[in-house]
């Protein structure tokens, strides 16, 4: 094989112990930009050619002669975005920069902002009106007589009663803003979930009114504590930043949001809350980048380019990012067999990725491992995916849990948090179908050497995730959570936006559900019944790989935690409802929020 064109090998295989000479420093690569060197590198990668993946272990800052990212292909050294890719369909994403949008927080008077739109949230208290139609509201009863008492006639015109998701916009003579909109917040809102809801409400009129400059502000801050206000303005720039989001990059002709800049008026000024707008700004960019990665069709976002965006990931970030990306024969030595086995049918090699995330300074207090499933498409297998209301047509989904991973990622390399090291890992691969394919009936052994009777090759993502488990647990990690698009079973359970949780450890469960509460997802805590372990006894293996419709998204937990070391608090978070938005027919990034708030609870920030 040595020598051999086709044969591939691993590149640095480190733990995030080892020194620094493993490393990626990558300074002279561009900062990270989903998928937007493709048009470039379409030349020098031939269809289907694999490259040989080199990496130097003594490289180091120096590299810039001898890139770690440099890919092989006989004596020619290619630069990493020449990887080899599926050419099917010769669909290349646009490059489409994310706005920018400037945000201040401001202590001045509403009534005097100039601009396109002044964005007021009510709620359904705030409009009431005694008797002569005027408002008890100081803020709209100011805008009102400025308005000579059109603002009061046209929301009893027009029916705005402030009720959540209610939205009026008047252009009218009288204010120094060339608009005024008021939003409803419902009858009162005090949750991250309903101020996200109203940031997008206002993006929708921004939008809808082509307003370059906006300010929000709410009719009555006066009973907000300092507290709220910030997490309140945060909530309302991450519902801006996405509500204006559309992602553009398959279409042939992109629109381009003009909002630049919004002021808070009331919520605060100085520092700190700059600090909080700006860490809603990186953590809405790292939402941005994970609906990426989901929207991205399967025959573009290959296990190889999911591992490339990790790498680039770690390139942006090198201060603080090693990345370690395992092939399929490294993977073998490591004796992963339940996730080859699930890989063994594509043309598409898996990819196993690892990245770690160390402070540049001071000590690790704790340790913390991500896991995401990362099936780049879901056919089914031999098990495939056939009748109505299988969704095969969506399977490209099925790596949300690794795009909540690296969208963690993205955003922690941003934030970058003291005293926690963070180990992001992802088995990517594609469950397919060919004459290498697994069998239904079929035994595979996984790392931590426990046999599997895989008795539905549907149920693939339990088998990537148990060798990914194992993996991370060999990182000596105190605490796991693993999220992943798992079971049609949980969507049943939970309906389409909600989340199941499950963990035998209340205390990871009570960090969680406090970090989800700070980023607005919905969680709910499910029962890990032991004794429905029964189901999965196989007659031939240690364990089965379904125990049949009841209770699905249950056993599939219990198959996971039999990977999981017991001195390590382990959480799995099955997100296949949540994933993915059927009305906007989107992805949307769920997960990222609550795992970057996490990483902070257990940061000593
Ligand atoms: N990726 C699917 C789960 C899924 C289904 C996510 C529908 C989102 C929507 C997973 O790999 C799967 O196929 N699970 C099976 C398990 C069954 C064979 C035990 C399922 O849920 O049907
Ligand atoms: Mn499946
Ligand atoms: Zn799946």
């Amino acid at each position: 094989m040595a020598g051999s064109l086709l044969h591939s090998f691993a590149t640095s295989f480190s733990s995030c112990s080892s020194s620094s000479s493993s490393r990626l420093l990558l300074s002279h690569s561009p900062p990270s930009l989903f998928l937007t060197s493709f048009r470039r590198s379409a030349a020098v990668a031939a269809p289907g050619v694999r490259f040989s993946r080199v990496l130097s272990s003594s490289s180091s800052s120096s590299s810039s002669s001898r890139s770690p990212l440099c890919y092989r292909r006989g004596q020619r050294r290619l630069m990493a975005h020449s990887i080899a890719r599926a050419t099917l369909g010769l669909t290349q994403p646009n490059a489409v920069d994310v706005p920018k949008i400037a945000f201040a927080a401001k202590e001045i008077n509403a009534v005097e902002w100039k601009g396109d739109l002044l964005a007021v949230g009510v709620t359904e208290k705030d409009m009431a009106k005694d008797e002569s139609s005027k408002f008890g509201n100081s803020l709209l009863k100011k805008l009102d007589s400025q308005l000579g008492g059109l603002l009061s006639e046209a929301s009893s015109e027009e029916d705005f009663t402030g009720k959540a998701g209610q939205s009026m916009v008047l252009r009218l003579p009288g204010l120094s803003s060339k608009r005024i909109g008021l939003i409803g917040l419902g009858q009162s809102s005090s949750t991250t979930f309903a101020f996200r809801g109203f940031g997008e409400a206002f993006a929708a009129a921004a939008k809808s009114t082509q307003a370059n400059s906006a300010a929000v502000t709410l009719a009555t801050t006066d009973s907000i504590s300092n507290d709220s206000k910030l997490s309140t303005a945060s909530a309302i720039a991450s519902g801006t930043v996405l509500g204006l989001y559309e992602d553009t990059r398959y279409k042939s002709e992109g629109k381009k949001p003009v909002l630049k800049s919004v002021d808070f008026i009331g919520l605060g000024s100085g520092a700190e809350i700059e600090k909080k707008l700006k860490y809603a700004e990186d953590v809405s960019t790292a939402v941005i980048f994970g609906k990426e990665l989901v929207n991205s069709p399967a025959n573009v976002l290959t296990p190889a380019v999911l591992a490339e965006e990790a790498s680039k990931i770690a390139s942006t970030y090198s201060d603080v990012f090693t990345a370690t990306i395992l092939d399929a024969k490294k993977c073998e030595e490591l004796k992963m067999g339940s996730y080859l086995g699930v890989a063994a049918a594509s043309a598409n090699p898996p990819h196993f990725i690892h990245l770690c995330y160390k402070p540049s300074s001071g000590p690790v207090k704790t340790k913390l491992a991500l896991v995401g499933k990362g099936l780049t498409f879901d056919s089914g297998g031999y098990n495939i995916k056939t009748g109505a209301g299988c969704s095969i047509e969506l399977m490209k989904f099925d790596m949300g849990g690794s795009a909540a991973v690296l969208g963690a990622a993205k955003a922690i390399g941003q934030v970058k948090p003291p005293g926690v090291e963070v180990h992001f890992i992802v088995a990517a691969c594609e469950n397919m179908i060919s004459g290498t394919g697994m069998r239904p009936g079929d035994v595979v052994t996984a790392s931590n050497g426990k046999t599997i009777e895989v008795n539905n090759t549907d149920a693939e993502g339990r088998l990537t995730l148990a060798d990914a488990l194992v993996y991370a647990c060999n990182q000596g990690v105190e605490k796991i959570i693993d999220l992943a698009t798992l079971t049609g079973a949980c969507v049943v359970a939970l309906g389409p936006s909600i989340a199941g949780v499950f963990t035998p450890s209340d205390d990871l469960a009570k960090e969680v559900f406090t970090a989800a509460e700070a980023s607005g997802e919905k969680l709910w805590r499910m029962p890990l019944e032991e004794s429905y372990w029964d189901n999965m006894k196989s007659g031939v293996a240690d364990m089965v790989n379904t125990g049949g419709r009841q209770g699905g998204a249950i056993t599939a937990a219990l198959f996971l935690k039999q990977f999981v070391d017991e001195k390590v608090q382990w959480m799995h978070i099955d997100m296949a409802g949540p994933v993915w938005n059927d009305k906007k027919r989107a992805a949307t990034g769920f997960g990222i929020g609550t795992l970057v708030e996490w990483v902070l609870l257990n940061s000593s920030s």
